[in-house]
């Protein structure tokens, strides 16, 4: 590991709608807060003091560097805190299955600054670095192997589900070309060949040109989406009756599963509508208490650019 990823800096992360997320969040002493995306411990760090001394931490992150920063949160905690790096999908359903239930439980998804701020974890388009982007450097699946390897079918897709890419079919094929001279080894060859395959006035005017590629990309090598889906129902076991789950996503798709999903488990029958009585009994497992996303607002989006496109959504366990 890096020197600097073992020296956790204060200004790394800047926790995003922080105080939206305490409010819903509402923890109390005794309770358990389960925090599947530890990262920097922002979120960790002032959720805690509601705890108020009394209750417990459970802080997940599938990516190494986030651990000295959960030993810097636990010499302040001053509660029990305990930390289990791996994908949360698989943590929290463990954590179920072993009966372990939490008041509270936050999804803060996506990437974090100690991720893109560090260039040779090469998320950052901004600097040449290896071409990797993997959140759990332990994986075996980088975006070295999946910019060399991936079809020109599959590329295309990818950029066009994850990033939204208009040019998401020049962009594959140029890859292709390009990989077939040399593959490609850094982020700023990629850079260079996402410029190339742009028409020169769409280099301009919406975000630098690599953006949704290399979203688009992280997305896929840290198998994003599924993970998410696989992790909400064993949140949801988990959750005490009154317990809250808080997702925070930085996509639409991300926010769609969690929009679907709680949706789905707020419903109660589902039998058809011309049955006349219900036969299925089905209850609603959760409430919805965000009927809409919560937004940040345009101070906190002003200070913390990296803001502009969360979307908090909160629900609660009902029995
Ligand atoms: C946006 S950051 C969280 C920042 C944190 N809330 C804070 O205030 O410092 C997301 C973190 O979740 C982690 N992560 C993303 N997907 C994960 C998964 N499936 N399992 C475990 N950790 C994951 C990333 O490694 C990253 O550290």
């Amino acid at each position: 590991m890096l020197p600097n990823v073992l020296q956790p800096n204060t200004t790394d992360h800047v926790p995003v709608l922080a105080d939206e997320v305490r409010e819903f969040l509402a923890l109390e002493p005794g309770h358990t807060l389960v925090d599947g995306t530890f990262g920097a411990g922002g979120h960790a760090s002032l959720l805690v003091r509601d705890l108020k001394g009394e209750g417990k931490v459970v802080a997940i992150d599938r990516d190494p560097s986030a651990r000295p920063y959960f030993e810097r949160f636990r010499r302040t905690a001053g509660v029990n805190t305990r930390f289990l790096r791996g994908d949360f999908s698989i943590i929290l359903d463990q954590l179920a299955e072993n009966g372990v239930h939490a008041d509270a439980i936050l999804l803060d998804l996506g990437v974090s600054s100690m991720q893109l701020d560090r260039p040779e974890r090469g998320f950052s388009y901004a600097a040449d670095a290896p071409l990797d982007m993997r959140m759990d450097p332990s994986a075996d699946y980088s975006a070295r192997e999946l910019v060399n390897e991936a079809s020109e079918l599959e590329l295309e897709q990818i950029f066009r589900r994850y990033g939204e890419e208009r040019f998401a079919r020049q962009i594959a094929r140029a890859i292709v070309r390009r990989r077939r001279q040399q593959p490609f080894e850094r982020t700023a060859e990629l850079v260079d060949t996402i410029k190339a395959a742009i028409p020169a006035p769409a280099r301009f005017g919406e975000g630098h040109p690599a953006k949704r590629v290399f979203q688009a990309l992280r997305i896929a090598v840290n198998d994003e989406l599924d993970a998410l889906e696989a992790a909400l129902p064993a949140a949801v076991e988990m959750l005490r009756p009154g317990g809250r789950i808080a997702v925070i996503s930085f996509h639409s798709l991300e926010d769609r599963i969690v929009k679907h999903f709680f949706r789905e488990e707020a419903r109660g029958c589902t039998c058809p509508p011309d049955f006349p009585i219900c036969v299925c009994g089905r209850e609603p497992v959760l409430r919805v208490v965000t009927p809409r996303p919560v937004r940040p607002s345009a101070r906190e989006t002003a200070l913390n650019p990296r803001a502009a496109s969360a979307r908090l959504r909160v629900a609660e366990k009902t029995t």
